[in-house]
């Protein structure tokens, strides 16, 4: 989605693109900034990549100016093009905004202000830059001019503004991320921590409602209520994140980085991320004491980590879960909800619209938040009653790799550090979780050849089908999911035993169907009777399995025999990710970047 920079200090337009950069992960079609330069303010701006906005305009990394806003556009009012990029400028080009987010009453504003203001622009972002501009013409300050104009604004918004002559950032958030990055004489805002980590460490989270007002020396923020700006204390919040995980390293993608990265992920979880259990343990104490609905809400590779979180609250703890698209959750699912209910909210970046919407109306219910979030001070983390935090690093790839193995871990801790205190049967796995960092290093290892051998074999292929049984059907899905997003490829994942309820019918000689197995006898031998009816109908089979038991046409070794049920979506989901990231190589796709979607989904 849409990326925002302001920065107020040296280089000022240099740092701008420099972090517009590392925000290109979040997906974008256009590029724009805006530069201070003698006190006048000069936009360059164009549709494409930011290194095409260089080249179009070579001077961009020389302009010394010391204040600047840059924005990375993800359209959605108005087609792709020059013009539509931000920054947007009003009547006189003396104000320059970026915006990200969606402005429902545009129209009527536009409306309102055409006869006086000449639109140059299809964007919903205009009306701000012209409504702010009708302000001052009416003789409002700036501050005035600015709280004004965005409290006029029904909809969604982060907003960075800048005017002609003063070395000055406004903000304003609703709804739509925004932090800002405190420095040694200088200050910044951007739309996530990561597109700052060059520049500090040092961050101020800005809140629904609130506005603030940045100099190269201060940071004043404020909420605008009954008519008056209130000033709002605001603590400085330090992220251990460093800017070395924002580079790809010896990697040629992010995306390979990460999923090498996996095992000091599982490593890290399992050793520092136990500070934020004591939260997680006791709220799901309680909520399990009073018999309360634990309900998991997610989107996308979270949601299927959330699929495996409720088989695993049930097998560990044999307490019932529901689990629900963030989406999906509307109201009649918020029927019954209570005061005793606990929602389950798994998200890598915190921000995604959808389950910070499903959140909101879960709260309104009454229900407790319990949150598993990547990204520190993300919104959902800090609307939530207790967070654990996951600590994977930053994820630039769109195709999220080691959060979703982040997620499984953070949910096998909690919920076998819970079962020792509730007294459930959960030994046989806590015991093999000190293992599991060494158990990925040697599955990186043994699947990597082979996926890599694999997708020269699958590249040309239509359609691809992934099934699994149990705590592994979420992994058949999760495979399917990062097969179709990076490489194009139709892939399709199913419940086993669903197949011959209707899939069967798309299987025809040649077509490439992966199994994942299982250590659980009883699915074995159902998995068993489902590849022998796929390769009778002609299949090649592709099985994911800890020894040779499925009689398959390829085989994926991982892992051990022993290794108990619970573990096994950790590894096994590895050589799928694998398989997916060769290829998308293979076909020439970008793989941190798949064509449409976004990493961060901040719209409904
Ligand atoms: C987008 C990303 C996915 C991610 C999903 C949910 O669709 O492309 O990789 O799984 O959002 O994101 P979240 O940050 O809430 O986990």
């Amino acid at each position: 989605m849409c990326g925002i920079v302001g920065i107020i200090g040296k280089d000022a337009a240099r740092k701008v693109i420099n972090s517009l950069k590392i925000l290109e992960y979040r997906g974008y079609d256009s590029a724009g900034i805006a530069v201070m330069l003698n006190g006048r303010i000069e936009v360059r701006k164009a549709a494409g990549t930011i290194e095409n906005l260089i080249s179009r305009y070579p001077d961009i990394l020389e302009m010394r100016g010391e204040l600047s806003i840059g924005h990375t556009r993800w359209a959605t009012h108005g087609k792709v093009s020059d013009s539509n990029a931000h920054p947007i400028t009003d009547c006189s080009r003396r104000i320059a905004v970026v915006h990200n987010g969606t402005i429902d009453n545009y129209m009527e504003i536009r409306e309102r202000l055409s006869a006086k203001h000449e639109f140059r622009t299809e964007t919903d972002t205009e009306v701000i830059a012209h409504l702010i501009e009708e302000k001052l013409n009416r003789g409002l300050g700036r501050l005035e001019a600015f709280v004004s104009a965005i409290s006029e604004l029904r909809g969604e918004y982060a907003v960075a503004c800048m005017f002609e002559g003063a070395n000055e950032l406004y903000l304003a958030r609703n709804r739509i991320p925004l932090v800002i990055g405190v420095g040694e004489g200088e200050n910044y805002c951007a739309s996530d921590v990561i597109a700052l980590l060059n520049l500090t460490n040092k961050f101020i989270y800005v809140n629904d409602g609130e506005f603030a007002l940045i100099t190269s020396k201060n940071i004043d923020v404020w909420r605008f209520e009954e008519g008056r700006l209130i000033p709002v204390e605001k603590r400085i919040n330090l992220v251990d994140w460093s800017p070395s995980m924002t580079s790809k390293g010896k990697y040629e993608h992010f995306m390979l980085k990460e999923i090498f990265e996996q095992e000091d992920v599982v490593k890290r979880i399992l050793m520092e991320s136990r500070r934020y259990i004591k939260g997680a343990l006791s709220i799901l104490e309680e909520t399990m004491k009073n018999g309360g609905r634990i309900i998991f809400l997610a989107a996308g590779t979270s949601y299927h980590a959330s699929m495996v979180g409720k088989y695993l609250l049930n097998s560990l703890l044999g307490y019932p879960s529901e689990v629900s698209i963030a989406s999906e959750f509307t109201r009649w699912n918020l029927r019954g909800l209570s005061e005793d209910d606990l929602v389950i909210a798994v998200s890598q970046s915190g921000e995604t619209a959808d389950v910070l919407m499903a959140v909101k109306s879960a709260k309104e219910k009454g229900a407790k938040i319990l949150s598993f979030v990547n990204v520190p001070g993300s919104t959902l983390s800090r609307e939530s009653d207790e967070v654990f935090f996951f600590s994977a690093g930053p994820e630039i790839g769109v195709a999220a790799t080691k959060t979703y193995v982040a997620e499984l871990v953070s949910f096998l801790l909690t919920f076998t550090e819970l079962g020792k205190i509730t007294g459930d049967p959960v030994y046989h796995v806590a015991e093999a979780l000190p293992r599991l960092p060494s158990i990925v290093a040697s599955c990186l290892e043994s699947s990597n050849r082979i996926a890599k051998a694999l997708s020269e074999a699958i590249k040309g292929e239509n359609s691809i089908f992934f099934m699994g049984r149990g705590i592994n059907y979420p992994t058949a899905l999760e495979g399917a999911l990062k097969m179709k997003e990076i490489s194009y490829i139709h892939a399709e994942g199913f419940p086993a035993g669903e197949y011959k309820h209707g899939p069967l019918a798309l299987i025809s000689e040649g077509t490439y169907s992966i199994v994942i197995g299982s250590n659980d006898q009883e699915i074995r031998d159902l998995l068993l009777s489902n590849v022998n009816e796929l390769k009778a109908r002609g299949s090649k089979v592709i099985s994911v399995e800890t020894d040779e038991h499925l009689p398959s046409d390829i085989r994926i070794k991982v892992a051990e025999n022993g290794l108990p049920e619970e573990v096994l979506p950790v590894v096994f989901v590895i050589p799928l990710q694998l398989l997916a990231y060769y290829t998308a190589v293979t076909l020439g796709r970008n793989p941190d970047k798949p064509r449409n979607l976004a990493k961060s989904v901040t719209v409904k």
